[in-house]
């Protein structure tokens, strides 16, 4: 069987650090595995047209959201073998997944593999926002000393009113962590937590429309689904709160981005950070790159090396489990017989 691996080049830094083993290079561990089962493995960085004539004969594609491949209903429909597709990492909107559907080909991500990785991420942006800290870098690289300049965007955490949309792994391990700072928080899902979570996270549930107009920051961590593809738009934008922050490590595209710049430009959003763009990699003029008051990084949160290695043995798993016809983990399933069978993905999908 043929297998593809699209997944981010690892450069110089691949031949000094044996531990990156989401990239091309070192191709999530799989080349032993397959070859001692006398299969192809072809691991790639390539994710425009060049890569089209390696997916029309492929029986698996593994994809990661750090470099993605986006794997289009017209790439499906032209793989005639493909039975499997596989996200390394967690989200899987690179993959046309009603396609997929359609055509019986199984969709799986490696739940949970970092979902510490980005919830800490998380955090540190919400930090990075709020204490001004990228400015306050900036002028000590450059040499200066302007205290006034600096606190007069500088703020205390504490007390603050702390929005979470979508409250699932990742959502959820940021409640925990932001608790201990004494902000008050809601959070937005359309499955709700019960009770006792709600009291151990410290977080109530809200409305979509009264979180985003009672917070002061607010964090995205639901999947780009028909559902929240541009949820945060122009009007939304307009209905936070004046001065407000948003950290997006979920998706780019939950985000217009136009509306985005127009709202930090005339000072309505104080500020905004995350690591999910769209398209990625991000072009040189992507419009984020340059807007005002922004803490972006590339889409490195939920690819640190321990994630990393995560991901790598959850990939492994998958594909001896298929190759010996063993159920894949069930928690990983995206889509399957025909449908898309994931909680988080379903809702929007049986709307579409
Ligand atoms: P999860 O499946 O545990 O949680 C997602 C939550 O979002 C669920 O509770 C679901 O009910 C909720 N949700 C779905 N549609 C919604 C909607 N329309 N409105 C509000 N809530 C909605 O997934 P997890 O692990 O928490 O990851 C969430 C997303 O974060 C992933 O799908 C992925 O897009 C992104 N991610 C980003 C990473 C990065 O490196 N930046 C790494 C891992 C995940």
């Amino acid at each position: 069987m043929k297998f593809v691996a699209i997944l981010y080049p690892g450069g110089e830094s691949a031949k000094s650090n044996p531990e990156l083993w989401n990239c091309a290079e070192l191709a999530l561990g799989l080349r032993p595995i397959l070859a001692s089962r006398g299969h192809t493995l072809v691991s790639t960085s390539e994710t425009g047209p060049a890569l089209d004539s390696e997916l029309v004969d492929a029986d698996v594609v593994i994809a990661t959201p750090f470099w993605p491949a986006y794997i289009t209903k017209e790439r499906i429909e032209r793989a005639a073998k493909l039975k499997l597709l596989l996200t390394a990492g967690v989200g899987s909107d690179h993959f046309d997944l009603a396609a997929a559907a359609a055509r019986n080909v199984t969709v799986a991500e490696i739940t949970g593999s970092n979902v510490v990785s980005v919830a800490e991420h998380v955090v540190m942006q919400v930090l990075a926002l709020v204490r001004n800290y990228i400015p306050s870098y900036q002028q000590v690289v450059a040499g200066g000393w302007d205290i006034a300049a600096l606190a007069t965007r500088a703020h205390d955490l504490e007390d603050k009113t702390v929005g979470i949309v979508g409250m699932g792994r990742i959502g959820q391990r940021v409640a925990a962590r932001l608790k201990p700072f004494d902000v008050r928080m809601f959070y937005y899902d359309n499955r709700r937590l019960t009770t006792a979570e709600e009291q151990v996270l410290g977080a109530r549930y809200a409305p979509l429309d009264a979180l985003v107009a009672a917070c002061d920051v607010i964090s995205i961590n639901a999947p780009l689904t028909p559902g929240t593809d541009r949820l945060f738009d122009r009007e939304r934008l307009a209905r936070m709160k004046k001065g407000a922050y948003l950290v997006n490590t979920a998706r780019g595209r939950i985000v217009d981005t136009e509306a985005l710049v127009e709202v930090l430009k005339s000072g309505h959003l104080a500020g905004y950070a995350g690591d999910v763009w769209y398209p990625q990699p991000a072009p040189r003029d992507h419009p984020w790159r340059t807007m005002p008051n922004h803490a972006m990084t590339p889409h490195i949160s939920g690819t640190t090396l321990e994630a990393q290695r995560r991901i790598a043995e959850g990939i492994q798993d998958c594909v001896t489990r298929f190759l010996d016809g063993r159920p894949l983990e069930r928690e990983y399933l995206i889509v399957d017989g025909g449908k898309v069978v994931s909680p988080s993905y379903s809702y929007a999908y049986s709307k579409a």
